[in-house]
């Protein structure tokens, strides 16, 4: 690979914050950007005073945090009363004898009552495990099983997915919402909320006590308990002012949900503690409901995703016209590859440069970017910030030429970076092959000019629609089903989702291979999984490549399904 990358976009050098950082990469360090903390004083943090509870000591209680809608709600709630319902839901957990170390988990459509509870959970010390509403029983069971859950929030329409009998740790639910059962455990959330007291002595803590766990998945076995400490504030602060560009009358939009660790570092973590007003919209994406959001909010910060980007592109620009979307000044993207015709019809469409971000769940925060004092090349994810050093490695750890293709790698280590795979230190270690490195699993290259370009991933884990799937948890779904006796999962390539997952099953003895069978066993993982882990084609064999242990290669159906050569097949079965 020898190519040119000339077409760019200019920056915008003046306008930003982080011409002060950029000037001084060499200087840079994290100490200078930690001094914004009280832990310089006191020794001792909380996530939540720091994010909410901080602008109201200082004054700024009643700005608005938060302003949410969706179909039924429309709703603009401040700093002093996020602090107020957060302190009650505090209490009435300490009243259950909930605290600091434990996990609470939270499983429930976006609504103002989550980002209390959210809130509430991390105050009293306890570490919140969000979770998507779209988890169906078994994804929603391994999660809390795993992670020794003693509480839950959800909503009446989604108990019926938690499996209580199973869980035995499983001590408390929230329900938030009317109608709520009357049964052992389970604790009507408003009614709690309108009898407890709001006031509150938060429990403070080291920067190395737990903050948040969100699962995510690899290529083999379940998936895996991400387990970031409070520490990570200090890089959701930095990149919060540095690459969206925060700045004191900001309105921001970040439309990932928290189930994502998008939806939590940068849609809870980074504009609170820049001190941002909030957009949060509820309910399924639509392009019309997307544009009057940006325009009835006059949003000027907006974080989406390449998926939704490609949506918004079929959409067509003269559905732009319809909307004052006047007030954006800065629009990110982040979650997958963001192609570079997007990126010039952005330009085009909302007259506005889409930064590209680079990071993962086991980041906790981004660490390539295209921030607003730069060029942008359009295709390209940008250059590793200041304080992050990257660099693309062969298998060997050594470092290669620029437009080498090897393996993305950052020196460790980092404000924000996990501290442990939960009940998996072997999976943890993993990440760590490279001595002194972090070891992504994505494949890169980077220019002459130290941008990175993305090329795909090294293991077999997928990416729909900015979704992470791990072909594991699927696959092991296909076969509870009685038709299903093995099957292997990939990720085929599609326009809008980036991939779709592709199934590959050979039947038990005397199942038929039909359409209806197919669409069976679609439901069948949608409704016992998920909807976006449910494999949109699948085809079916009498026989699936193996390796002689009985592993099913992947590789192998990846290369039917493009065409391609299947490489090395000295390991198969027969
Ligand atoms: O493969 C990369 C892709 O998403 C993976 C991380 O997924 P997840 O942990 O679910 O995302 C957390 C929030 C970022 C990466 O290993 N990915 C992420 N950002 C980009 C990307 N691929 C290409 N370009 C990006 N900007």
């Amino acid at each position: 690979m020898n190519q040119t990358h000339s077409e760019v976009l200019p920056s915008e050098v003046s306008s930003s914050n982080m011409n002060k950082y950029e000037q001084s990469v060499a200087q840079f360090s994290w100490d200078e950007i930690e001094r914004h903390f009280t832990w310089y004083e006191t020794g001792k943090v909380n996530m939540a005073y720091e994010a909410i509870d901080r602008h109201v000591a200082e004054g700024r209680g009643e700005k608005t945090a938060l302003l949410y809608s969706d179909a039924s709600r429309d709703e603009a709630i401040s700093f002093a009363q996020l602090k107020e319902q957060s302190d009650k839901f505090g209490n009435i957990l300490r009243k259950y004898g909930i605290g600091k170390g434990e996990r609470v988990f939270i499983f429930m459509p976006r609504s103002p009552e989550l980002y209390v509870s959210l809130l509430g959970i991390l105050k009293v010390g306890a570490v919140v495990g969000p979770l998507f509403e779209a988890f169906m029983e078994t994804a929603v069971k391994d999660r809390l099983e795993d992670s020794g859950a003693v509480a839950l929030v959800t909503t009446p329409a989604l108990l019926s997915r938690v499996k209580r009998d199973e869980l035995p740790e499983l001590k408390h639910i929230f329900v938030v919402g009317e109608n709520t059962p009357e049964d052992e455990g389970i604790i009507d959330f408003f009614s709690a909320m309108e009898g407890a007291s709001s006031d509150l002595e938060i429990e403070w803590l080291d920067r190395e006590d737990g903050l948040i766990m969100h699962y995510t998945s690899g290529s083999t076995g379940r998936p895996k308990g991400v387990y970031h400490v409070q520490n990570a504030m200090i890089q959701h602060y930095y990149t919060g002012k540095v690459v969206l560009d925060l700045r004191e009358d900001d309105i921001y939009w970040c439309t990932a949900d928290p189930g994502w660790v998008t939806g939590t570092s940068y849609g809870i973590f980074a504009p609170w503690l820049n001190g941002a007003t909030n957009v949060i919209r509820g309910g399924r994406f639509s392009p019309q409901d997307w544009y009057g959001t940006l325009a009835k909010y006059k949003v000027t910060i907006w974080y989406s995703a390449p998926t939704a980007f490609r949506m918004l592109m079929g959409a067509g620009s003269d559905l732009i016209s319809q909307y004052d979307l006047s007030n954006l000044r800065h629009v990110l993207s982040v979650g997958e590859p963001l192609n570079p015709e997007v990126v010039r019809w952005g330009y085009k469409a909302y007259k506005q440069r889409i930064h590209d971000t680079w990071w993962m769940t086991e980041t906790g925060a981004q660490l390539i970017c295209n921030y607003p004092s730069m060029a942008i090349k359009p295709g390209s994810m940008g250059r590793p910030l200041p304080g992050i050093t990257a660099a693309i490695l062969d298998d060997q750890g050594r470092e290669v030429a620029p437009y080498t293709m090897g393996n993305l790698a950052i020196k460790t280590t980092w404000p924000s970076m996990m501290r442990q795979v939960w009940n998996n230190p072997a999976k943890y270690e993993e990440y760590f092959r490279i001595p002194g490195w972090y070891v992504s699993g994505d494949s890169a290259y980077m220019d002459e000019e130290g941008y990175f370009w993305f090329q795909g991933r090294i293991d077999d884990v997928i990416n729909s629609s900015g979704e992470r799937i791990g072909p594991f948890e699927v696959e092991s779904k296909l076969v509870e089903h009685p038709a299903v006796a093995e099957a292997g999962v990939i990720g085929k390539p599609d326009v809008t989702r980036g991939e779709i997952i592709k199934a590959f099953i050979s039947l038990r003895e005397g199942y038929e291979p039909t359409q209806e069978l197919k669409d069976e066993i679609y439901r069948f993982v949608k409704e016992g999984l998920s909807a976006h882990a449910a494999p949109r084609e699948i085809e079916f064999k009498d026989k699936l490549p193996k390796t002689r242990s009985g592993k099913i290669m992947r590789r192998v159906l990846k290369a039917w399904e493009l065409d391609l050569p299947t490489g090395d097949l000295s390991t198969i079965e027969d």
